[in-house]
């Protein structure tokens, strides 16, 4: 049987610098076969191990169609990725997964979906943005509603403006600067801006737990359905696969019932998730 606490290695093939502290690490595996036949859905998140350091659980924001890498986009916060940051090119890391359920593509086909985001968040969602675009016609209107703390932490900036084709997209930031010329505020400022009807539209966020709280809290008063709300919750964990309990949240544990979660199933543990 796989052990799935031994992870398999992965060779870091290129880096870009998104934010002074984020930067997207685009990984193989060693094992060509192996890199082939990873498979996962945009939502679900690896553990990745810098040797020496330590084991931190970060999402795939790259889409499932592309076979040959799979990409990850890491905010430097601490022990682990601050060791990560100093690799280079060529470097081997270790990586267990995917893990987690992902989100609900299925459920996704035929509607409209409002993608929202802040910071950082936007790793996942980039996954899922590029899986749906690649299959444009199975899905209705497209909406992104992004925010960042100042222009300098907005990530994936020129591949926002490539989905500007297909996605109607709006941005904001906490605190704009010289060359800002768009919206200031916080991400629910921009309810102002789109025109979405709750009734075919699926919401689906990802970003830091106040900004979820106060976006679902709008969701809410816009109509939307408490099942066509989707968070994507983050929270401390270890093992990755439902074992250890280091992640649970009320009866749930995040890394194996989650991080993805529908409004419905989560209010009752709500006010203690986001
Ligand atoms: C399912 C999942 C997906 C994630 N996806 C991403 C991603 O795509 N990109 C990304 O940059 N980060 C992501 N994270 C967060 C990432 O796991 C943490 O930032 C990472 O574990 C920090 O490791 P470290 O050793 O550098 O920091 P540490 O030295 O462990 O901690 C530094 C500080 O960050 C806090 N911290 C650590 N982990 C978390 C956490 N999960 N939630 C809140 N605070 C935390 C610590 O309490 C401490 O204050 C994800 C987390 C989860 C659970
Ligand atoms: S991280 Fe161990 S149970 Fe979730």
């Amino acid at each position: 049987m796989e052990n799935l606490y031994i992870p398999n290695i992965a060779i870091i093939i290129e880096t870009r610098k998104e934010t002074p502290d984020i930067k997207t690490f685009r990984l193989s595996f060693k094992d060509r076969e192996f890199q082939r036949k990873f498979i996962f859905k945009p939502g679900q998140f690896i553990e990745l191990s810098v040797f020496g350091y330590g084991e931190a659980p970060f999402s795939i924001s790259s889409s499932p169609n592309q076979h040959d890498y799979f990409e990850l986009t890491i905010k430097r916060v601490g022990n682990v990725t601050s060791a990560l940051f100093k690799l280079n090119n060529g470097s081997a890391v270790g990586v267990r997964g995917p893990f987690g359920n992902g989100f609900p593509i299925q459920e996704l086909e035929n509607k409209n979906i409002l993608f929202i985001g802040g910071g950082i968040g936007l790793a996942p969602l980039r996954s899922l943005i590029n899986f749906v675009l690649s299959g444009r016609e199975k899905y209705g209107d497209l909406t992104l509603m992004y925010g960042a703390r100042t222009p300098k932490d907005i990530v994936f900036k020129e591949e926002i403006e490539t989905w500007r084709k297909h996605i109607d997209v709006h941005l904001t930031v906490d605190v704009g600067d010289e060359t800002w010329k768009g919206t200031v505020g916080v991400v629910t400022v921009l309810f102002k801006e789109v025109d979405v009807d709750p009734k075919d539209t699926i919401a689906v966020m990802c970003g830091p737990p106040i900004m979820m709280h106060f976006v679902t809290k709008e969701l809410l008063k816009l109509g939307f359905p408490e099942n066509q709300i989707i968070l994507s919750l983050e929270r401390l964990m270890k093992c990755g696969i439902g074992i250890c309990g280091h992640c649970n949240i009320g009866r749930k544990y995040v890394c194996k019932h989650g991080p993805v979660f529908t409004y419905k199933e989560t209010k009752d543990f709500l006010e203690s998730a986001i």
